[in-house]
């Protein structure tokens, strides 16, 4: 592909982000606040994970980045509460780009995200790359042919720390990093905002757009308030209920979306066996068809580079999933679920 990408975070994700763009054969460099952890990259995280280093990616240092020209994608692989801050470094500074990608979640549910809903940039994109995935597409296809018959959503997404620190070897524990404090982004509703992404995609594909929510939450201590991690959330309209089922405690991981029609039972699942996903469509009958998706960690990401290189017109940029627009209303009814005083089922 040959594009120019420059990666903001040399932890987990900046570490994948590169690895996908040298697949693609796209120039990469990387910076981060703490040059330490550049070196960490580059002796730690990037070898242990992909075999070994490769001299052509570009280590930046930080202070030289804002003076860099023009890159065809800024990624933004930073704690949560720090993206918001970048843009307006990027945008300050004139670092141009032609588009920019904005890991989950936008920002941390205290922040206030008007500046950015101000920007109204079609060329931002937010991480949410489940939502793009080959499986997913297919799911939505084969929900919207019951589109008449539908009744229930439950979407759960359950993973605890165990299973995620084992992809972070690095951290001490939770509280190592962002994800043990919601009023940083972490917590079971940002850190696993992937499933609110993909509840807006499923209604909005289905054409729901007016629905009531409801909420309710646990920390893991009710003092503090340290982050949460238990998440329900409901969304109620006339034609279907949906139910999304978060944690941060489930171990091994728990992902999948399981959608009830008067006929069928149509069910997506997360790694159904190593480097697979799946869709099940089980009939009344109980006949079931099931339709694998190989993938793996790394092929992830390469397809979410893929897809967002590839957009071309305004009007793509627009139409696609990962449009910062949904990014904005994810944040929005974490605000509301962080809000809700009732909390109650
Ligand atoms: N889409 C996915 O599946 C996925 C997977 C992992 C992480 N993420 C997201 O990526 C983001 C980063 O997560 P992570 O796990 O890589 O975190 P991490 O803690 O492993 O790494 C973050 C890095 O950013 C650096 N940093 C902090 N502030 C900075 C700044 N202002 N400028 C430059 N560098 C800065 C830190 O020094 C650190 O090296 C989060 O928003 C997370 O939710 C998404």
């Amino acid at each position: 592909m040959n594009k120019k990408i420059l990666i903001f975070g040399a932890g987990s994700i900046g570490n994948h982000m590169t690895n996908a763009n040298l697949i693609l054969k796209n120039q990469v460099s990387v910076t981060d606040i703490d040059r330490k952890n550049l070196t960490r990259m580059k002796n730690k995280i990037f070898p242990s994970r992909y075999g070994k280093w490769n001299n052509s990616i570009k280590l930046i240092d930080y202070k030289k980045v804002f003076k860099t020209g023009e890159f065809d994608l800024i990624i933004i692989g930073t704690p949560p509460k720090t993206h918001l801050g970048l843009v307006k470094k990027l945008h300050k500074n004139n670092i141009r780009y032609k588009k920019l990608l904005i890991e989950k979640p936008l920002n941390s549910y205290i922040e206030n995200n008007l500046f950015i809903k101000k920007l109204n940039k079609n060329n931002i994109f937010i991480g949410y790359n489940h939502s793009i995935s080959s499986s997913i597409s297919y799911f939505i296809n084969e929900i919207k042919k019951e589109k008449k018959n539908l009744k229930n959503i439950f979407i759960n997404w359950k993973e605890g720390f165990e299973g995620i620190l084992k992809a972070h070897k690095w951290l001490k524990n939770e509280f190592s990093s962002y994800l043990g404090y919601s009023r940083d982004g972490g917590g079971a509703i940002q850190e696993h905002s992937h499933a609110l992404h993909l509840a807006l995609v499923l209604l909005n594909e289905l054409g729901i757009s007016k629905y009531k929510t409801k909420f309710y939450k646990q920390y893991i201590d009710n003092n503090h308030k340290l982050y949460d991690n238990l998440a329900l959330v409901f969304f109620s309209s006339n034609k279907l209920n949906l139910k999304l089922d978060i944690d941060l405690i489930t171990f091994p991981a728990e992902k999948n979306i399981i959608v009830k029609s008067n006929n069928k039972k149509i069910v997506w699942v997360h790694n159904f066996k190593k480097n697979y996903d799946a869709v099940k469509v089980v009939s009344k009958n109980g006949k079931e068809k099931i339709k694998l998706f190989k993938k793996t960690r790394s092929s992830e990401f390469e397809n979410e580079m893929k897809y967002i290189l590839s957009l071309k017109t305004k009007k793509n940029y627009q139409n696609s999933r990962l449009n910062i627009s949904n990014g904005i209303k994810v944040m929005e009814i974490i605000k509301k679920f962080f809000n809700d005083k009732k909390n109650s089922l």
